[in-house]
């Protein structure tokens, strides 16, 4: 027997839909597979006040409306990011308008347009006191950029050096570990009462052999770096435990093809449109589908302050007779770019609808 079930509809913790035809591009594959999505502010130049996430989030709307012809609604929530520019009191005023949702730090220089984040998370002690105050979660990408440390250690050094300190002067605040990608990362979300941990699904299918062993994998390329087994391991190990700190966050960045297929490539994985076949697969290897429910449609919304969605998605593993989809591996923008997707093998596997 293929397994067959059904779970409440998924919510995608941490996501990038970029703008203009990109945006419309993508738009669509989130919405048609999600519930909510929290939006990534890395835009160039990055989102930073409210009235700009109100923008983007009625771009996201339109675009999200026009490319998944499906009529169930989409719920994009919206996130400033953290630059000495942001004002305390728009913040405020816009999370309890419900317009904003959570501020991202990037330390600069870590990855794709984070040329505005910063060198240090507690000089903004200010703006997190705020924060914690009324409840606001800071999301971070936790990833150290001095050049003197090696690609692979880069989240455990900046857990030590600048996430511990704020767990521990701010105990009231609610951190969410983005994208985790060690076993050091599992770790600290365990030990601090008020943190959480997104958790992408190609750090949970992939390690650095995948990236590097068999000729070297531009599309699994992205920050943080996907790292060892013994990690890749971990990561799983928090998924599939129904920890309630645990959840999804695709970490879906789509880059056109030529920039991922260069000298120099772009981090990023455009894995929105087969994420679910991923995690589903994942869970199924580990013999733990009776917790995928909790991992991609639960704990997040709960985390967030949020009811779990009140519809429903099925999810079947396809018998050895069926025959392969084929599903798409490439996206095509209306200007003709190519932006690769993440996932057809195990969109091969799974059909969910
Ligand atoms: O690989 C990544 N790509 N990691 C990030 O943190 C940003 C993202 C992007 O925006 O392309
Ligand atoms: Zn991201």
């Amino acid at each position: 027997m293929q397994p067959d079930l059904r779970i409440t509809l998924p919510d995608d913790w941490h996501v990038h839909l970029r703008d203009d035809e990109m945006l419309e591009a993508v738009a669509g594959h989130t919405a048609r597979r999600f519930g909510r999505a929290m939006i990534m502010p890395n835009l160039d130049p990055p989102i930073t006040t409210v009235a700009q996430a109100n923008d983007y989030r009625a771009r996201v709307l339109d675009a999200a409306a026009a490319a998944s012809g499906d009529t169930r609604p989409f719920d994009p929530k919206m996130v400033l990011y953290l630059t000495a520019d942001l004002s305390i009191d728009d913040l405020i005023r816009g999370h309890q308008a419900g317009s904003v949702l959570a501020v991202k730090y990037y330390p600069a220089g870590a990855t794709t347009n984070s040329a505005s984040g910063g060198t240090s998370i507690i000089s903004f002690k200010p703006v997190l006191e705020a924060m914690a105050e009324h409840g606001i979660p800071l999301l971070v990408h936790a990833e150290a950029t001095s050049a003197e440390l090696d690609i692979f250690d880069r989240e455990a050094a900046f857990l030590e050096t600048e996430m511990q300190p704020v767990c521990e002067e701010l105990p009231e605040l609610s951190v969410t570990v983005e994208h985790l990608s060690t076993a050091a990362g599992v770790a600290l979300v365990r030990s601090y009462a008020n943190t959480s941990g997104s958790i992408t699904p190609h750090h949970l299918s992939c390690d650095r052999s995948d990236l590097l062993a068999n000729g070297m994998r531009p599309h699994l390329y992205c920050k943080p770096v996907i790292n060892s087994r013994t990690d890749r391991d971990a990561l799983r190990a928090a998924a599939v435990s129904g920890d309630k700190r645990f959840f999804l966050g695709t970490d879906s960045a789509p880059h056109p093809l030529a920039t991922k297929e260069a000298e120099v490539v772009r981090a990023g994985i455009f894995n929105a449109p087969y994420a679910l076949e991923v995690v589903a697969e994942v869970f199924y290897q580990e013999g733990a589908l009776g917790d995928l429910e909790r991992f991609v449609s639960i704990n997040g919304a709960v985390r967030y302050g949020f009811e779990p969605s009140d519809k429903l998605i099925r999810l079947r593993r396809r018998s050895e007779e069926e025959v392969a989809k084929d599903p798409p591996a490439d996206l095509v923008t209306s200007e003709g770019v190519r932006v690769r997707m993440f996932g057809v093998a195990e969109a091969n596997l799974w059909t969910i609808a």
